[in-house]
């Protein structure tokens, strides 16, 4: 009983008790913006060569108000990137901010030093040249600076993008890139009276904004065209967690998580995504359909609120493609091998894992490159997720039961209840190096940058 009162205590006590709403208040007058899709300079050994501009700008979220953001080769978010499995990437990656940022590729799978993390800063108006070949499944990963202690900042102000990995799998489900195939970079903000971002993170989560921007568009509304749509929801938010649904009731297919397509599509009505999770959703649409995709009200803290975030219009005319079916995936679900090792990690109110907070000359741990191992996250707080890099796992078991149906598929970050724990089965990339270590954190930027962090190294096996 004393927790549960500490916990109540400790909820009241960040500010955002009330529940927030915006519904009814929106008018959907804004066309809903799509990131560019990044044009690679192909090299003369074939590799895609691109640029992303890290800089300042002013973006007018709200008609005839500028506000000033940053953002990757524009004023707000970045260009999409899209790459097929077994491509060669190359990035000059340019820092124009005015101060040390980093860039990190969420979700990759990659030589720990092209990780972008706090290890890989790039100084006030240098270049960094990250290089590696895409190895993994399809899948909807992204990219945002990973400073050490300083991440929140930088995100909120707008440093994020989508990049898409397609493989022969990905590429039978709908693909045209703003036609059938969307991406909803959703995150929320708060503003001053004058149109200005707020910087308000008192509360134990970090900032929790009243307005919902979707791919940095206010009030937005969508047409489509075509009979079917995939969406690519990525929850870009400092803290938020969004329960995503229809406001006409209407179900949709999940067909991906963060790290890859589900081996089957799974009909729900709800999905929910705490920061930095990902998944891919197919829609139907008959001509004419009109429907809101509605943020849900959940329990408590990061949860909490209800927010309208986009109007669906549907064309009078549809293209149509056959519907979703059968098998997506041809990659196997992450098996728990028998003699898998176990690591624990405790998450605490003081925001440390296992006692002790980010420290970059400290490794934590020390994993075989290769092997896939059984991590037990244990949540001695509010709610927090999990991220691991250069990793891709399955969730095993959720509070003793069962995960959500829309949490089986492979995974880098994984929502942990309050109070609970959460047991992973965790696949690592093939990748050595004894110098760059990785980091698994708390994927609530507040939580991340105030230490919830640790670090491990990919070592040879047997080393
Ligand atoms: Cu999206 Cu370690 O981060
Ligand atoms: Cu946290």
């Amino acid at each position: 009983l004393f927790l549960g009162l500490l916990l109540v205590f400790g909820l009241a006590g960040c500010g955002s008790n009330e529940i927030v709403t915006n519904v009814g208040e929106l008018d959907f007058e804004q066309p809903l913006k799509i990131p560019e899709l990044l044009e690679p300079e192909i090299l003369e050994d074939g590799t895609k060569h691109f640029t992303l501009t890290m800089g300042p700008g002013t973006t007018e979220f709200f008609p005839g108000t500028n506000t000033d953001t940053w953002g990757i080769n524009g004023s707000y978010l970045g260009p999409t990137v899209r790459v097929s499995r077994g491509d060669q990437v190359s990035f000059d990656v340019v820092n124009n901010l005015g101060e040390v940022s980093t860039l990190h590729w969420h979700g990759m799978l990659l030589p720990p030093e092209m990780d972008g993390g706090p290890h890989q800063m790039i100084e006030a108006g240098e270049t960094w040249k990250p290089h590696w070949t895409i190895d993994q499944p399809a899948a909807t990963t992204w990219f945002h600076p990973h400073l050490h202690g300083n991440t929140a900042q930088h995100v909120y102000r707008g440093l994020a993008g989508m990049f898409i990995i397609d493989d022969e799998d990905s590429e039978k489900l709908p693909s045209e890139y703003g036609v059938d195939d969307i991406p909803l970079i959703v995150q929320d903000k708060l503003f001053t009276s004058d149109g200005q971002l707020e910087w308000d993170d008192d509360g134990s989560y970090g900032l929790l904004g009243d307005e919902i921007l979707v791919n940095g568009t206010h009030d937005p509304y969508l047409e489509v065209t075509a009979n079917q749509v995939r969406f690519r929801l990525l929850n870009g938010s400092n803290a938020r967690a969004y329960n995503f649904g229809f406001t006409d009731g209407r179900s949709f297919q999940v067909v991906g998580n963060d790290a890859g397509l589900l081996n089957e599509p799974v009909t729900l009505d709800r999905i929910m995504l705490s920061p930095g999770e990902r998944a891919e959703i197919v829609v139907q649409f008959e001509p004419g359909d009109e429907t809101i995709l509605r943020s849900y009200s959940g329990t408590a803290g990061i949860e909490s609120g209800e927010f309208d975030l986009l109007k669906i219009i549907a064309a009078d005319e549809l293209t149509e493609s056959e519907p979703i079916s059968g098998e997506l995936s041809s990659v196997p679900p992450i098996e728990v091998p028998e003699d898998a090792k176990i690591r624990q990690f405790n998450l605490t109110m003081e925001n440390d894992i296992n006692g002790k907070k980010m420290d970059m000359k400290r490794i934590d741990e020390v994993v075989a490159a290769g092997t896939t191992e059984i991590w037990e996250i244990h949540n001695f707080g509010p709610e927090h997720n999990f991220h691991i890099h250069n990793a891709a796992f399955r969730v095993l078991e959720v509070a003793g039961g069962e995960p959500k149906e829309y949490e089986r598929g492979r995974k880098d970050t994984v929502f942990i209840p309050h109070g609970a724990s959460v047991k992973i089965v965790v696949e690592f990339a093939d990748y050595t190096d004894m110098e760059f270590p990785l980091m698994y954190h708390c994927h609530l930027l507040k939580h991340e940058d105030g230490g919830m962090m640790g670090q491990f190294l990919l070592v040879e096996p047997g080393t």
